[in-house]
C-alpha cells in the first residue's frame, strides 16, 4: 500500500475531501497523486468520484478514496473475507478487485444504515451476540444481505456453508450462524425447520 493511501486511511480529514459526489472537483485532486486517476464508482446508490492509481485495490479505495471505513481488510490476500462487499448482488472479496476493473453497483456495510434490510441484519446480529470485536462484522453483514437478495430458500446447513467463508476469530460463529438463519428466516428462505446451529 502507497504511504499517500495509508496516510488518508488514518486522516479521517483528509478522506472526506477525497470522495465527493461527481463533477466536485475530484480531477484536481487527483493531479496532486503521482500516478493516480480519477476512478468513478457507483456505491450505495450515488455516483462516487475518488483517486486511485491503477494498482489499487477495491477495499483501499472505498476506505481512502471514499472514506466508508466499515469495510475493512484483514489480510489482503483474499481469505478472511472481512472486505467482503457486494459487486451487483454477488458478495466480493473487495482486496482481490481493482478499483479501475468495476463496472458494477457496489454496496458496502454503510448501505444496511436506514435500510430496512440492514434493520433486520443489524437486530438478528445484536440480538445473538453474534460479534466481539467487530472487526469481521462488516463481511459477515454482506453475507446476510447477499443471501436476502439472492431470494434463494436455503437449510440451515447452507447458511453454515455460507458463514464458512468469512474467518472470525472472536464468536466460535455459533452466535454468527445463529444470526444468519434469523435473517433469512425471517423473509421466509429457510428450508425445514429452524433449529439451533
Ligand atoms: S482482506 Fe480481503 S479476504 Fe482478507
Ligand atoms: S468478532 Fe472479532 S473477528 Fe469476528
Amino acid at each position: 500500500m502507497s504511504h499517500e493511501v495509508q496516510d488518508r486511511i488514518e486522516t479521517p480529514l483528509d478522506t472526506g475531501e477525497q470522495c465527493a459526489a461527481s463533477g466536485d472537483g475530484a480531477a484536481t485532486e487527483a493531479e496532486a497523486v503521482t500516478g493516480a486517476e480519477d476512478v468513478a464508482l457507483t456505491v450505495n446508490g450515488s455516483i462516487r468520484r475518488a483517486i486511485a492509481e491503477p494498482r489499487h485495490l477495491l477495499v483501499d479505495t472505498l476506505r481512502a478514496g471514499c472514506g466508508l471505513t466499515g469495510t475493512r481488510a484483514g489480510c489482503h490476500e483474499g481469505i478472511c473475507g472481512t472486505c467482503t462487499v457486494l459487486l451487483g448482488d454477488l458478495p466480493t472479496r473487495s482486496c482481490l478487485v481493482l478499483a479501475h476493473e468495476v463496472r458494477e453497483p457496489v454496496t458496502t456495510v454503510e448501505a444496511l444504515e436506514g435500510d430496512p434490510e440492514g434493520d433486520l441484519i443489524r437486530s438478528a446480529f445484536a440480538r445473538h451476540h453474534a460479534l466481539q470485536c467487530g472487526y469481521c462484522t462488516a463481511g459477515f453483514m454482506m453475507l446476510a444481505l447477499a443471501m436476502l437478495r439472492s431470494g434463494q430458500r436455503r437449510t440451515v446447513e447452507d447458511v453454515r456453508t455460507v458463514a464458512s467463508s468469512n474467518l472470525c476469530r472472536c464468536t466460535g460463529y455459533r452466535p454468527i450462524v445463529a444470526a444468519l438463519v434469523d435473517i433469512v428466516a425471517a423473509r421466509d428462505l429457510l428450508d425445514g425447520d429452524e433449529v439451533t446451529p
